[in-house]
């Protein structure tokens, strides 16, 4: 038997910090920065922030609102609010592939980088970086990922921290965490910023990261500034619908949205702002991808003064965003278990928490023992995007490029076209005309449309 949802946030400000806490992670802080790196800088952040406003927006503010109309689980709020407006129960399946495939997908691996992220904390505390060279710090990642024992350590020891918040509740678990880890959060980036601005070259980062170069801007660039802004913002994958659930009626959604999307942008921007900076003053090449948080930046911080100081400082502000958001990836399989299959919480917790821990293994896996194994070999493909096809990279580029997307699409038109617009207005709380009429045209029309050609250009060999 099922039941409704219990909890609801304590405040606003709880609210607020969650979500965004959810949406700051490891995607603005490692992510966002290499991403601009790699596709010419500020032309990127340009069309993102352009995707943020368009598509992500009105995405998050459709999840909130469904989230708070169901007050269910993100599976059986889809399934509500469409039998409310006269629609099929089959859009549960939209609520359980964001949950399923996506949240604990995503939780899978973004769990072993956390834990990679755990191990950077103790190496740039104990001094392992000071006077690295470029080959050195490559010789550092590289024993990391040969050590399979100590990877699966710290993606348990994270994967256990998320499960040991997210058992504990709404209120004194996701609550009680964000509420002492956001403003650590924030203090920590400033910090950062302050040394970036005294320590390194801002004119450079500045220059690169906002001067426009709008040769650089071409499709493939678009596609990923997209797939970023649904990523940075926590869409489609059932948190959003979640959160929205345990969200009081008197609060505006469409405002908290706002705010929500324009905290995770500014936050990636400060982040770029204390990372470029270090880069440049060192004559390191900000295109570096994925490495630029744990090769090249070790390099920096293992040349500075303060650098132990400061180096494992950043590596805990990595670790404090990706637990305000991995705890956001638990909750609504979580949910669902407790709703729906009568699972105590803790026992929920344990059981979707083990499931990403063991997927997660595989990833693990792909960075030492089975560098070699393609396991899609079979169907001739080896290589996706550039990187070998590993598990690890087959699991995000299905999350990040097919889930994400498609829930997305998902999303906006069952918002869009299925739902009544008589029961948005309601929960939104808003006048026909206007705000809401611009968001219904953005939900209907502008997020399936550019939604379509994500999809279609992605999966494009
Ligand atoms: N928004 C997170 C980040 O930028 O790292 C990632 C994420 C968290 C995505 C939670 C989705 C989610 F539900």
């Amino acid at each position: 038997m099922s039941a409704p949802v219990q909890e609801n946030w304590s405040s606003r400000a709880a609210f607020i910090f969650a979500a965004v806490g959810s949406a700051v992670g490891l995607g603005n802080i490692w992510r966002f920065p290499y991403i601009t790196g790699e596709n010419g800088g500020s032309a990127f952040i340009l069309i993102y922030i352009a995707f943020v406003i368009f598509i992500g927006w009105p995405v998050l503010v459709a999840e909130l609102a469904i989230g708070r109309r169901g007050k269910m689980s993100p599976i059986r709020s889809m399934e509500k609010v469409s039998v409310e407006s006269g629609g099929s129960k089959n859009w549960k399946w939209v609520g359980a592939l964001g949950s399923f495939g996506g949240g604990l997908g995503l939780l899978s691996f973004y769990s072993v980088i956390a834990g990679w992220v755990l191990a950077y904390i103790i190496k740039a505390a104990t001094g392992m970086f000071t006077g690295v060279t470029g080959g050195a710090a490559e010789v550092i990642r590289d024993e990391h990922f040969a050590d399979t024992g100590m990877m699966v350590f710290w993606h348990l020891a994270f994967i256990s921290l998320t499960i040991y918040i997210v058992g504990r509740g709404i209120n004194a678990g996701l609550e009680k965490a964000v509420t002492y880890l956001m403003p650590v959060l924030f203090l920590i980036l400033l910090v950062l910023l302050g040394y970036g601005i005294a320590e390194g070259d801002m004119n450079a980062a500045v220059t690169f990261l906002f001067t426009p170069d709008f040769s650089k801007i071409n499709m493939s660039v678009a596609l990923t500034a997209l797939g970023q802004a649904f990523f940075s913002l926590s869409l489609t994958v059932g948190t959003m619908l979640a959160y929205g659930s345990y969200l009081q009626k008197d609060m505006s959604i469409p405002k908290s949205a706002g705010i929500i999307a324009a905290a995770d942008t500014g936050i990636a921007l400060i982040a770029g702002l204390a990372i470029f900076p270090l880069v440049f003053q060192y004559g390191l090449t900000p295109a570096e991808g994925p490495s630029l948080i744990f090769t090249t930046l070790p390099i920096a911080f293992g040349q500075m003064t303060g650098g132990v100081i400061f180096g494992s400082l950043f590596f805990v502000l990595l670790a404090v965003a990706a637990i305000t958001s991995s705890i956001s990836l638990l909750e609504p399989a979580v949910a669902y278990f407790v709703e729906k299959q009568g699972f105590g919480r803790w026992k929920a917790c344990f059981f979707a928490g083990g499931a990403a821990f063991l997927i997660g293994l595989l990833s693990v896996f792909s960075f030492n023992i089975w560098t070699d194994v393609m396991p899609l070999s079979f169907l001739g493909i080896e290589v996706i995007n550039g990187n070998p096809a590993t598990f690890y990279t087959i699991i995000d580029f299905t999350v990040s490029n097919i889930i994400m997307p498609v829930g997305g699409l998902m999303i906006a038109i069952f918002t869009g076209w299925f739902v009544t617009r008589a029961a948005m207005r309601d929960e939104l709380d808003l006048p026909e005309g206007g705000l809401f009429s611009l968001w219904h045209i953005l939900v209907r029309y502008v997020c399936p449309v550019a939604l379509i050609i994500v999809i279609v250009w992605g999966l494009m060999p």
